[in-house]
Order: C-alpha cells, then structure tokens, then sequence
C-alpha cells in the first residue's frame, strides 16, 4: 500500500506522509501542506477530525466503546488497581513495582506542605465563590510559592520534572479538602495520619475529618472513590487536557498549565457536566418527575436544553466509564442503605432516551457524568464540587500529558484560522489627532 495522501485542489496535486497509529488507524500529515501548495491551509472546528499530537498515553476506540491506559483496559484498572499506581502509569508509562509505588507515595506525602498564606488566600475568597474557580485560582498561587516552576528548562534535568510532578500530586488534593473544609466551616487542616494512610483515604480524611473527632475510614467510600479517579484519570486529548498541552507548549510551568486545564474543565460541557447533571435530576424531581417531558425538550431544537450527561464528542457507543459508574453508583447505595430518587429519575431518563430516535439516530449514550454525581452525593459531597473531585481524578492525566509533550519536545500551539473579516479598507478619524 502507498504510505502517501494525494490531495488535488484547483488542479494541483499535492503528495501528503500517511501516518499509521499503533492499532493500525490512517492519519494524514498536513503541516507542510502549506509550504509545498503555496498557502493552502485546512479548517476543521472544534478539532472534529484534527490529531494535534502523537501520544502513546491512552487510546480510545469510540464506535467500538474501548479505553485503555498504556494498554491497559480501563476495566481491569478500574477494578484492581489503585488511584496512585494508575496515576504512576500513566506519567511514567509503565506500572510501578512495590518500591517504586512506596517511593512515589512518600515523595508525594513530603511534598504535600502547602504555604500558610494560602489559608489566607482561601480565607478572602466570598463564601459564594465556586470551587473550581477557588481551585484554578489556587493552583495558580502555587506558582508565586513555587518560583522554580516557572518556564522551567526540563530538558535540564529529569529530576526537576519529577518533583514538580510529586509536589502537584501532593499539593493540589489539600487545596481541594481546604476548598471543601471552608463550605463547612472546618479549619483548615492536614490529615494528621498521612504516612499511614493511602493516597484516597487520606484525601477523604483530609476532607471529612470534624474537629476533635477520630475519622473513621469506610471502605465502600474509599473504593469508590478510588474506583472514580481511575475513571477520570485521563481520556486522550479532551478539552482540558489539550488546554494543558497547549498552555504548556509556550514552555510555561506544569503548574500554570495545570490551572489552565481546571478552568477548562469547569464548562457544562466538559467536567461541569456532572454539577448540571445532578440539578437537572434534582429539578426534574421537583417539577413532578415527568422524564419524558424533559426528554421532549432535549429534542426539540427551539429549546436549548439538553440532556446533560449525554452525549460525546468522541463515543458513538457506551461510554464505558459510564457502564462502571452506573454499577458502582447502584452498589454504593444498596451498600450504604440509601434510597435516593434521583437514581430512578437518571435510569428513567437513560431507559427512555436509549430507545428513543433522536437520542438512537444521534449515537447519544450515557458519558462519565451521568451517574457520577449519584455517588459523590451519596458521599455527602455537593454538587459545585464535583468538577472539583473530577479535576482531582483528572490530575495524573494533565500531568501525563503534559510531561510526554515536554519530552517530546513539541512545537508551540498555534493553529491557522480562515479569515472571513473585512479586506484593506481607509481609515477615517473622527478624532483631532
Ligand atoms: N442532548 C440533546 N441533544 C444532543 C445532546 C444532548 N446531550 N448531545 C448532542 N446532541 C445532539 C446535537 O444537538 C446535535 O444534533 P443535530 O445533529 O440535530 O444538530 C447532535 O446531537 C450532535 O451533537 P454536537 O453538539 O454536534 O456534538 P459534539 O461532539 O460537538 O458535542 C457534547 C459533544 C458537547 C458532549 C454534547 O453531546 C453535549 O453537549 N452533551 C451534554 C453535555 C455533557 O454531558 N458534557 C460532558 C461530556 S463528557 C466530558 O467532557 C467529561
């Protein structure tokens, strides 16, 4: 087979490199297209069919519902694996052993001081602040604490890579529980077992633990959450995460990149999926239950409602995340006794969208936020922070990605545009100058 494209545009023919993924999918190289066609360019909006890199991170088929991390099925992570050792995969590329696991932990757990003046930052926000903004905002203070990430020279040495990596993962789960204990009006504390305790339940110590009060871990709520940042934990060149490779690509620091991708994030159609997810259940059980009315207005295209935690950009079949969430979100509850409503109005809504035409036609499935937020609500969690608890999940593949296009040592990003403005025209002042 011929490795080359042939494209003829205005009777120019123009050869292009063929690429070939590693499971075998064609990809036409066009960066020198403009060069060798003399100015011919190529638009594709909201990157519907655009590669903007190579990555060996994580590959997803979405007609046939595949995810694996460096070739491992999301499945069998999801269900034997841990949040750190899924984390250490996907920035290294390969699981650790014991010791590089042990050694991990314990360089994330030295670097989880986070500065006192932070605390007053927090402080100053408004109650009402959203914590994704608190959260981006705070990440990107660590920079003014962490004067050494800024444009750092990586190619200069591995080691620093490593501990800005470690400081992050450290770092950013204590800006997450402070954001939480300050909802609650909890002082803002460390969890005082960290060594002891794993990388998830010290994240919900740190959140949960009351003042005076011995916390208890529950198992099914470590699981889960383990489970759930698994889920997250990367999903190849999203919106985020390209805002990551992009931000980072001017050779700014993985910190301010990292803010970049939370901000990202927060968008309903994004991660703030799971947020509007769980209000939209809520304000179909106040209005009466009536699903199929609210799946009459998702269709109708005078009304801009949508069926939020429906839908991909990528999946044109079970968004495989979501199958897991579902099972566990069913098993937490029945686990944990709790018989909360808006479980049936999301199977409802599923059940009737999965054999409704529109949804059928359009490939609309479940994705990972429509069952997410029946979990972290079942964990005494609410609903403006869940962005926050994806962004935590979220975290390890941010940093994965960012680190692979710093190796790679990648161009700066910076797309063409098609110019559709105005042509020379004569400027008239109305001022004297
Ligand atoms: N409800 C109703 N109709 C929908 C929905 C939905 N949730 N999602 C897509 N459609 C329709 C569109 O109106 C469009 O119909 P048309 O062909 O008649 O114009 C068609 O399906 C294709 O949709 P697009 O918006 O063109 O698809 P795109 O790939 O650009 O968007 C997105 C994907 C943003 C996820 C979209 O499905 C959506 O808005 N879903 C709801 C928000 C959501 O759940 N986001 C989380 C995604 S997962 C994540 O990022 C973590």
């Amino acid at each position: 087979m011929s490795e080359k494209a042939t494209l003829n545009v205005n009777g120019g023919s123009y050869d292009l490199p063929l690429l070939k993924s590693s499971e075998g999918e064609l990809c036409i190289e066009i960066s020198k297209l403009r060069g060798q066609s003399n100015g011919i360019t190529t638009i594709d909006r909201g990157f519907k069919n655009t590669a903007s890199c190579e990555s060996k991170i994580t590959y997803l088929d979405g007609e046939k519902g595949i995810l694996r991390y460096r070739g491992y099925s999301i499945e069998e992570l999801a269900s034997k694996a841990s949040f750190l050792e899924v984390s250490y995969l996907l920035i290294f590329g390969e699981l650790p052993d014991k010791d590089e696991l042990e050694k991990f932990h314990n360089d994330i757990v030295e670097q989880s001081i986070v500065a006192d003046d932070i605390k007053k930052i927090i402080d100053a926000f408004p109650g009402a602040a959203h914590p994704m903004g608190v959260l981006s905002s705070l990440t990107s203070a660590l920079t003014a604490f962490n004067p050494d990430d800024i444009s750092l020279d990586y190619a200069r040495s591995k080691e620093e890579m490593y501990n800005t990596i470690v400081k992050l993962m450290g770092k950013i789960p204590v800006l997450i529980s402070w954001t939480f204990r300050k909802k609650n009006g909890f002082p803002l504390e460390y969890s005082s077992k960290t060594r002891n305790l794993d990388y998830v339940e010290n994240i919900l110590q740190m959140m949960f633990k009351r003042p005076n009060e011995d916390y208890v871990q529950n198992t099914v709520l470590v699981d889960v959450l383990n489970k759930l940042l698994i889920l997250h934990a990367d999903h190849e060149q999203n919106c985020s995460t390209s805002t990551v490779r992009i931000v980072g690509s001017a050779q700014t620091g993985l910190f301010a990149s990292i803010s970049a991708g939370i901000s990202a994030l927060w968008g309903p159609l994004h991660g703030g999926a799971n947020q509007a997810v769980l209000e939209m259940f809520n304000a179909i059980k106040e209005d009466g239950g009536d699903t199929q009315k609210y799946i009459n207005k998702a269709k109708d295209k005078e009304d801009p409602f949508r069926l939020m935690g429906f839908g991909h950009r990528v999946y044109k079949n079970y968004d495989p995340r979501a199958k897991i969430i579902k099972e566990a979100a069913h098993n937490v509850l029945e686990t944990l006794g709790i018989d909360d409503p808006v479980l049936e109005i999301a199977k409802a809504l599923e059940e009737k969208a999965l054999k409704d035409k529109y949804f059928v036609d359009r490939k609309l499935y479940p994705n990972v936020d429509f069952y997410s937020g029946v979990i972290y609500r079942a964990m005494g969690i609410p609903s403006d922070m869940y962005t926050v608890m994806f962004a935590l999940g979220r975290l390890p593949g941010w940093i994965a990605q960012w680190r692979e296009m710093r190796l790679m040592n990648e161009p700066i990003g910076r797309p063409r545009q098609l110019y559709t403005g105005s042509t020379l025209r004569k400027f008239k002042s109305i001022s004297k100058r």
